[in-house]
């Protein structure tokens, strides 16, 4: 029976445990958005993990929506970035970057020239986002133009190699979260005509164009990508046919030969099985279209975790809250140690409390 303890690979990536750190923003980065010191010893101290999916991290100054999140597209980030996995290799560990645009979760103050965020279509979702202000609603989006669509693809590729140019074992696209690539798959919120709205093949095209591009650039097997069919975070409602959307997807991403697919099931943070999906959602039959690594999160202990790699079901679990208050997870797991308590004020921005000075066991 397989144990959460045991070595694994997704793809390239070699994993000396099946305990992942989920992508936690924590909104503290420095001037320009580079992530400093205090993020290199947080990331440093987590390095026991069996892969480290760090930070959602935007692939350009317009896929920024939240104040103080770190991007991957100026040398300055890069450079930040360097230290990070300099510091996590040296640890032993390995830990790939989580690329984002948010699109339309965003407000125009955190964009180039309090530009209008970007979107499948022109619906502004009643949500809120953090600016220099405190929160805020997020500002009315505009559709982007179909020729606009070669320029961010080429903005995912471009982030995708500044992240292994920073060190990265690979990158994560995030797909998940109702952040732009949502906006463009659900039939929720894109009302688009032409290539990219309508049919599921069209709504799904921007994410398989991207994913082509980045494993073209970087390598299929230092490329992730992570889903979450019926979360409805971010104010943004599900598709009317999630299985039948994200069973596309993944038959559509199968014969890329991606490391792995990093599945969120249920509402992200939230139920596992949300009370009003009224057909439960069959994540093992998305599974049964793809070869390559599987990764599963949401509300994992560790009963639940063992069980899943032992059956069989994910070659990996993904931690999120977990991760941010017990540095040294894997241990505690392995040796059946108490977690620490999440101090969830301090989750998003401020310095090193509740950051990095959660305690390892001694
Ligand atoms: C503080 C915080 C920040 C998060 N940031 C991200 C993120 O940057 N990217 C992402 O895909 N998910 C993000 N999530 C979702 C987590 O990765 C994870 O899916 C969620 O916490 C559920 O896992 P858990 O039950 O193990 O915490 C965040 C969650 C929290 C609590």
């Amino acid at each position: 029976m397989t144990t959460l303890f045991e070595p694994t690979r997704l793809g390239d990536i070699a994993l000396a445990n099946r305990i992942v750190m989920a992508p936690l923003t924590r909104n503290r980065a420095q001037a320009g958005n580079v992530p400093g010191p205090l993020t290199v010893e947080y990331y440093r101290q987590r390095a026991s993990a069996g892969l480290i999916i760090a930070e959602a991290t935007q692939i350009s100054p317009m896929g920024q929506g939240y104040l103080d999140t770190p991007g991957i597209h100026s040398p300055e980030q890069v450079a930040g970035w360097r230290k990070v996995t300099d510091a996590v290799h040296a640890g032993g560990g390995r830990i790939v970057l989580q690329l984002w645009h948010v699109g339309r979760i965003s407000h125009s103050s955190l964009l180039p020239d309090g530009a209008q965020p970007v979107s499948s279509s022109a619906h502004r979702p009643n949500a809120k986002t953090f600016t220099r202000e405190g929160f805020v609603d997020t500002s009315a989006p505009r559709a982007l133009r179909d020729d606009e669509i070669p320029d961010l693809i080429e903005d995912y590729r471009r982030a995708a190699v500044n992240a292994i140019e920073a060190g990265f074992d690979g990158v994560e696209v995030h797909a998940a979260n109702n952040y732009l690539l949502d906006q463009f798959m659900r039939d929720s919120v894109n009302d688009r005509s032409g290539p990219y709205g309508g049919s599921i093949a069209n709504r799904t095209r921007l994410v398989v164009d991207i994913m082509k591009s980045v494993a073209g650039a970087i390598g299929a097997a230092r490329t992730g990508i992570r889903l979450s069919p019926v979360t409805t975070f971010n104010d943004t409602p599900r598709d009317s046919d999630p299985q039948a959307l994200y069973g596309h997807l993944i038959r559509e991403l199968a014969p890329l030969g991606l490391a792995f697919v990093h599945m969120i099931e249920g509402e992200t943070g939230g139920a596992r099985a949300p009370a009003d999906l009224v057909t439960p959602f069959d994540y093992a039959a998305l599974k049964q279209s793809f070869a390559g690594g599987w990764i599963v999160n949401n509300g994992y202990d560790a009963p639940t975790a063992t069980k899943v790699v032992a059956d069989g079901a994910a070659d990996a679990v993904a931690f999120g809250r977990p991760f941010i208050s017990n540095p040294d997870l894997v241990r505690r797991l392995r040796e059946n140690a108490p977690l620490n308590p999440l101090r969830a004020e301090l989750l998003y921005g401020g310095g090193a409390e509740g950051y990095t000075d959660y305690p390892a066991l001694p």
